[in-house]
């Protein structure tokens, strides 16, 4: 067998260890070592998901959210906007409400707010009122046909059955009770209506890491803090996402929206990697960050001049499901 098929074949054994994993994230132990990280759960991973960490530090400012944002707008393949491709799933007529839960700098309310007409209405709700403020920013020509209120998905601030359509993109993963938020999801939401999550795979951004991982060997093991593996799409993705949805809707179907990123000069993939706290975190020392960063610029630097660009892929999908009637 050849390396290739052997390293796909390892991931595919993976994938089956994930899936049978149980949602209370037990089985560590067999998920470690994967592509050579430790995995060794540090209890600062549960920053990631902290409400207060999320609030104040993660999302406190709009800087490092927009950032990511327009990087996928710019350096993405595929012209077919992630966003846009995700609302359409919706179908919306035009008169609904709609709740957008974790709606951070309001990138997939835009596009709802033009799919609306007088009659409907959408909410974006944050726990964090700093990314938000950017939200509100962004919707000021919309007045009327969206709102916003601060909220945790853990104990929404609506009555049962307020909404003909919930969505909750690229958020759960940092909810400390993922079922306890869906579950809340799923009782704002009126009988027949439109549950959509979008998220990611845990494959994406695998050359990020291949990259970081290169920088991080110009520095002795010791001043290395273990990767988080528990954050981000390892967390709530593609692949688990269903197991975690059918608790409360059926049937859920799954949409994927394969794609790239590629950049052809290393500053805007630096502009990106550098707004990612896992990444900043993987060196005990802050002091080292400036070194840790010229090392990853110049790795990208040379996959340019080999290969005439970096690629990165990444793989983004939806779960979309309906309330039962009755
Ligand atoms: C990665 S951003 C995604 C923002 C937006 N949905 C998008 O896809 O562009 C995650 C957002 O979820 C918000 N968030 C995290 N935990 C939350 C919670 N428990 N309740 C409400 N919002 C939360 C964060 O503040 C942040 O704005």
């Amino acid at each position: 067998m050849d390396t290739e098929d052997k390293g796909s074949r390892e991931r595919n054994q993976e994938d089956i260890r994930i899936r049978q994993q149980s949602l209370s994230g037990k089985s560590r132990q067999e998920r470690s070592d994967v592509d050579g990280f430790s995995e060794v759960e540090d209890s600062s991973d549960k920053r990631y998901w902290d409400k207060r960490f999320v609030q104040e530090t993660l999302y406190g400012r709009d800087k490092e959210l927009s950032i990511r944002v327009l990087t996928h707008k710019r350096y993405s393949v595929r012209k077919d906007d992630l966003v846009l491709w995700t609302v359409n799933l919706l179908e919306l007529r035009g008169d609904e409400y709609l709740l957008d839960v974790g709606c951070g700098t309001g990138n997939f309310l835009t596009p709802v707010i033009a799919q609306l007409n007088n009659e409907g209405l959408a909410i974006g709700m944050d726990i964090s009122t700093g990314v938000m403020s950017k939200a509100i920013q962004q919707c000021r020509s919309a007045k009327g046909k969206v709102k916003f209120t601060r909220g945790d998905a853990e104990s929404i601030p609506f009555r049962d059955e307020s909404f003909d359509v919930v969505m909750a993109n690229f958020m759960l993963y940092h909810v400390s009770d993922i079922l306890k938020a869906i579950g809340e999801m799923h009782r704002v939401l009126r009988r027949g209506g439109t549950f959509l999550v979008a998220t990611g795979s845990k494959t994406s951004y695998e050359e990020i890491r291949q990259v970081h991982k290169e920088a991080l060997a110009n520095f002795p093991d010791s001043q290395l803090t273990p990767i988080s593996r528990s954050f981000g799409f390892y967390r709530f993705n593609l692949e688990n996402g269903r197991e975690y949805i059918e608790r409360y809707f059926s049937p859920v179907d799954i949409f994927s929206f394969p794609d790239a990123l590629e950049f052809e000069d290393p500053k805007p993939f630096m502009d990106y990697y550098t707004t990612s706290r896992v990444y900043r975190d993987a060196l005990r020392d802050p002091a080292k960050l400036d070194r840790l960063y010229d090392c990853v610029a110049d790795i990208v630097q040379r996959i340019i001049d080999e290969r005439g660009k970096f690629r990165v892929r990444k793989l983004s999908g939806a779960f979309v499901a309906k309330k039962e009637s009755n």
